[in-house]
């Protein structure tokens, strides 16, 4: 067995599933590299993390999580430039947001040097598995959840935090047509909105379903309390451009301070497009549609990077946002993607290298 500087001990998987993988026609999320992180909470502290073969987690029926839904999850990717060299994107926010998380759904914080080392080790160890098609990217899924026992109705006394490792191409295949929420949540004020909790995405489902009959793909969420002003596009932050204005709904108790969402606004701003983050109504993305002035919404985040949304629903209307030549969503995708991939300077300082 080998450990790190950190300790981590590492128990390698006898044989690579590698092979078995077409790196070439990868989906989102559905394969798995050969190890996985595991780390546990017990007895008042966390435990240093191992690595170990990707497994099944045995639990019992009374574990918490399955009663209470107390579980909160990460989203990250690793990306390999065309030098082999392999790189992180603003590690510490995921780091910092996952204690945000825990901290609302009152799991115990995790050390920070479990999550950087813990990751580096791992990403190190399976860095084979990142693909270098472009598009393509090794998305990294930290999460921690409560595997302590009991039925009663209180935060669990022991917990895990994993992180497993996904090969993964893009998010969405193909256009993105979006319907406008009247009458369901994603969130609403005190809740756990701005927390990656495992529920706040299954809470999304049914709505979403219902959108998918009606021939959309995703829903745009609007505020809880009047409906009238637009929040997040699915699991994802929204931008809308009206005229040559970028505008961003501000972060909330309700809204996900998502990590591609303040980058875009910062590379946005860097190429002096005039920016707003405020609160945007829904009469106004339609009147722009009507009157020409709404030239692009997309959705922006981790998984999905930068996703152009095509047209919108609303009221029974649709709505079209024909491609533009000169897109906001194209330019700051290439800008992001450009630093994330080490293909341009990164003056912000956001690239992490683990290699
Ligand atoms: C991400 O963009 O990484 C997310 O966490 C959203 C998830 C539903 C894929």
């Amino acid at each position: 067995m080998e450990t790190t500087t950190l300790n981590i001990p590492i128990e390698k998987a006898k044989v690579s599933k590698i092979d078995q993988v077409d790196f070439d026609n990868l989906n989102f999320g559905s394969v798995f590299t050969d190890h996985m992180l595991v780390c546990d909470y017990r007895n008042g502290a966390w435990e240093v993390p191992r690595v170990i073969p990707y497994q099944a987690i045995s639990l019992e029926p009374s574990a918490k999580i399955f009663h209470y839904g107390q579980s909160i999850f990460e989203g990250m990717k690793a990306y390999k430039d065309v030098d082999g060299k392999v790189w992180l994107f603003r590690p510490s926010d995921n780091f910092k947001r996952l204690n945000i998380s825990a901290h609302r759904m009152a799991i115990p914080e995790l050390p920070e040097e479990y999550f950087m080392g813990g990751l580096k080790t791992l990403v190190q160890l399976d860095s084979e598995w990142i693909p270098q098609k472009e598009g393509s990217s090794l998305y990294i899924r930290p999460f921690m959840f409560a595997s302590g026992q009991g039925f009663h109705a209180s935060p669990a006394d022991e917990y895990k935090f994993v992180i497993c490792l996904a090969p993964s191409g893009s998010y969405f295949s193909g256009k993105v047509r979006v319907l406008i929420e009247e009458q369901y949540s994603r969130a609403a004020n005190g809740g756990v909105g701005y927390a990656k909790a495992g529920g706040n995405y299954a809470g999304q489902f049914y709505p979403t379903q219902l959108a998918i009959e009606k021939g959309y793909s995703q829903v745009i969420w609007t505020d809880d309390n009047t409906h009238e002003y637009i929040e997040e596009a699915g699991a994802m932050n929204i931008f809308a451009r009206i005229g040559d204005t970028l505008i961003t709904a501000p972060t909330s108790d309700r809204i996900l301070d998502g990590v591609t969402r303040k980058s875009i606004l910062e590379i946005a701003k860097d190429e002096g497009i005039k920016t707003e983050v405020r609160k945007m109504r829904v009469s106004e993305i339609v009147e722009a549609a009507q009157n020409g002035s709404l030239k692009e919404l997309f959705g922006a985040g981790t998984a999905a990077v930068v996703s152009p949304i095509s047209g919108f629903g609303y009221q029974g209307v649709d709505y079209e946002l024909p491609e533009l030549a000169n897109s906001y969503a194209a330019l700051l995708k290439k800008r992001i993607t450009d630093i994330q991939f080490n293909r341009a300077e990164d003056k912000f300082g956001w690239r992490y290298s683990i290699s």
